[in-house]
């Protein structure tokens, strides 16, 4: 297994055409609503599905599943793959190209290098932020191996040279290079290796369509259910060689957004606290101590997911609102919000999306400490 990267990656958020806030990350709010003292943004970096720097290298692997079994969830997304590799290995071919594509944390990494250990093949990892250069990605595709899978994260930002560079090395393995200069330039064609590449994304909408439509597979990762979350917690937690009951493994679960990294991460967490006060076995009220420690909402929602439903509920009676009043008043811009924000707070069913605009539902008003207004209602009687 390779880590590709011609340069160092930027730390510079203006590097590249869509600039990628952190969540979290807040922007001065147009027309903000007052605040008082207790409402003040708090960023909490426990919550942020995002790898951390720490995260990105041994942390993360330690407890990275390495096969497909133990790939947890996503049983749509591991059922078509089982499909497209038995069939691939069966007639001797190289997998289908893949895009994988969903919210940061839920697994797309982890699926790339599964599947290449499960071909039985070698991986090379690399992000398009790395690729600027077109001599960059011709490199790469001079140096993989019959049926290597090539993974490149964040697809979307790759440059426009690249793109097109990948066109014909995914469609004919060919790498097509430029010879010479001005009016004796000729375009060489060099026979490339067939390979799989892997693409992962969390902007689907941002792909070029030709780039999208050269994938044989394009397949998108759910946020994980309770249960779901639970088994990783443990799984993980036999790996760091913590115990931990079910129970305690449930509350860790509840509060990490259905996302796998957020989990691994409130279980170090949890650990450390269970650790320091010789708890012994984790379980439900020493996980729920601690993280109530770290600040973490039994639901897992951070400042600007609270502040979205108080703005729905408190201004605007419960919604319709408008996304560009609800970015307004969070300080977040609308993309943010809706890829960010938006799924995980649909996905607990707190929000709903409607043709005129967002609404709060009834668990939202329960979880945030209100009772839905009903006298609009008896008023229309
Ligand atoms: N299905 C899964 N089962 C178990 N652990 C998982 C699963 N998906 C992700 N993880 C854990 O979450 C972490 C983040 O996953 P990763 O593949 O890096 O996410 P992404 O690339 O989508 O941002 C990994 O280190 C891994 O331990
Ligand atoms: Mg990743």
């Amino acid at each position: 297994m390779a880590i590709i990267s011609s340069r160092q990656q930027s730390q510079n958020p203006d590097d590249g055409e869509q600039p990628k806030r952190p969540r979290g990350a807040k922007k001065t709010p147009k027309q903000a609503p007052k605040q008082t003292p207790q409402e003040a943004p708090q960023e909490n970096p426990l919550l942020q599905p995002e790898a951390k720097v720490d995260e990105q290298g041994k942390q993360e692997d330690s407890i990275r599943p390495h096969r497909f079994e133990d790939y947890i969830g996503q049983k749509d997304l591991k059922d078509v793959l089982d499909i497209a590799m038995k069939a691939a290995k069966s007639r001797g071919e190289v997998l289908d190209h893949l895009l994988l594509y969903g919210p940061p944390g839920l697994g797309k990494t982890t699926m790339a290098m599964i599947l290449a250990s499960e071909m039985g093949v070698g991986c090379k990892i690399t992000s398009a932020p790395a690729l600027e250069r077109p001599r960059d990605i011709a490199g790469l595709l001079v140096t993989l191996k019959p049926g290597d899978v090539l993974f490149i994260d964040e697809i979307h930002r790759l440059s426009r040279m690249a793109e097109e560079i990948l066109y014909p090395a995914m469609e004919d393995y060919r790498l097509d290079v430029t010879v010479g200069k001005g009016t004796s330039a000729r375009t060489r064609s060099i026979p490339l290796v067939k390979f799989t590449l892997v693409g992962a994304t969390t902007r689907v909408g941002a792909l070029t369509s030709p780039l999208r439509d050269r994938f044989g597979l394009v397949q998108k990762l759910r946020f994980y259910e309770p249960d779901e979350l639970s088994k990783i917690v443990i799984r993980s937690a036999q790996l760091l060689n913590t115990s931990i009951n079910i129970e305690g493994a449930e509350e860790v679960a509840r509060r990490a957004r259905g996302t796998p990294r957020i989990a691994n991460r409130l279980l170090r967490r949890v650990r450390d606290y269970a650790e320091v006060k010789k708890c012994g076995e984790i379980n439900r009220t020493v996980a729920a101590e601690a993280l109530e420690l770290f600040q973490v909402d039994p639901c897992g929602l951070d400042w600007t997911d609270r502040k979205m439903l108080s703005v729905i509920i408190e201004q605007f009676n419960g919604g319709p609102v408008g996304l560009e009043t609800i970015a307004a008043a969070t300080g977040e811009d609308t993309q943010t919000i809706e890829e960010v924000y938006e799924p995980y707070l649909m996905q607990i069913g707190y929000l709903s999306r409607t043709p005129r605009g967002r609404t709060a539902t009834q668990a939202a008003y329960k979880h945030m400490g209100f009772k839905q207004n009903s006298s609009e209602q008896l008023s229309l009687l």
